[in-house]
């Protein structure tokens, strides 16, 4: 699918056909898609996933992370979760992906990039070498960098023909059902399956105005929105028509009666 019509497309799907397994390569393509997104000092073993497919997940467990997901009906019916986790302890290969980043031509030595200047300087830069200063400015980091790899995994998921969507869970018992060490913190999971609803989902959610989010300058000055690129990019389905759509009532009534849920 063209980019802008992915992005425009993505919607936190709700409702999903728990009869239909999920293609392995689809899965596979997602976590390929999270996995070359940029990171901070290219520490890469911060962001990881535990894949839970309900087919091969006895039922007991299956049930417990349900349960873990605050019984959210839609974490029962998609047939795959992605436990998005953040590792504290990829942190400690910083230097050494630091120097990965100099051998590949990446950071060069016309902008002063040495192994010297690794060790002189970046490792005793807090803002830098995170683990040498306040974790929580540590922990803040990891959270952006596991956030950027599961906003291409959406997108990806999208992309491949998937309903996609975020849920939160109790993070301890998380930890547990699935065997996490003390260092990895289970941030959001995210569902993967075909959806019961329309891929529209009854329209493209509401969002503040673009002058209240982005400003020119300086804060408080809009930046100011060209209806011209408005048109193209719903031309190019990016901007799609805002929900509800006049029959979303009746596609959730339907959906509930599919699902035994009250409406
Ligand atoms: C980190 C994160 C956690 C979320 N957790 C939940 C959740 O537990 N349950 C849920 O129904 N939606 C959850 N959402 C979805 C948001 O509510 C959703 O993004 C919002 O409704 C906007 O809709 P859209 O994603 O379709 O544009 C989560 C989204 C994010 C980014």
């Amino acid at each position: 699918m063209e980019f802008k019509k992915v992005v425009g497309t993505r919607r936190s799907i709700r409702y999903y056909q728990p009869w239909r397994p999920v293609d392995e390569a689809k899965i596979q393509k997602v976590l390929e898609a999270a996995r070359l997104q940029s990171q901070h000092g290219n520490a890469q073993l911060i962001r990881k996933a535990v894949v839970v497919i309900r087919d091969e997940t006895p039922e007991q467990t299956w049930n417990a992370l349900v349960e873990a997901l605050y019984n959210q009906p839609a974490a029962a019916q998609a047939p795959v979760h992605v436990y998005w986790t953040i590792d504290m302890s990829g942190w400690e290969n910083l230097r050494d992906e630091l120097l990965k980043l100099i051998e590949a031509g990446a950071l060069t030595s016309s902008y002063g990039w040495s192994e010297q200047f690794v060790d002189d300087v970046v490792m005793k830069t807090p803002d830098f070498n995170v683990l040498a200063g306040d974790m929580r400015f540590a922990e803040w980091l990891s959270a952006i960098e596991t956030g950027l790899a599961i906003g291409s995994a959406l997108l990806a998921a999208v992309d491949e023909g998937l309903g996609t969507g975020m849920l939160t869970g109790k993070r301890d018992r998380i930890r547990e059902l699935l065997g996490m060490p003390e260092h990895a913190t289970p941030a959001q999971v995210q569902l993967l399956g075909y959806p019961a609803e329309d891929r529209e989902a009854g329209g493209q959610r509401p969002r503040p105005d673009f002058e209240q989010l982005y400003f020119r300058g300086t804060w408080g000055t809009s930046f100011e929105r060209d209806p011209e690129v408005v048109r193209e990019l719903t031309e190019a389905g990016a901007i799609q028509e805002a929900a509800p759509l006049h029959w979303r009532k009746a596609e959730v009534r339907a959906l509930a009666g599919l699902f035994g849920l009250p409406e």
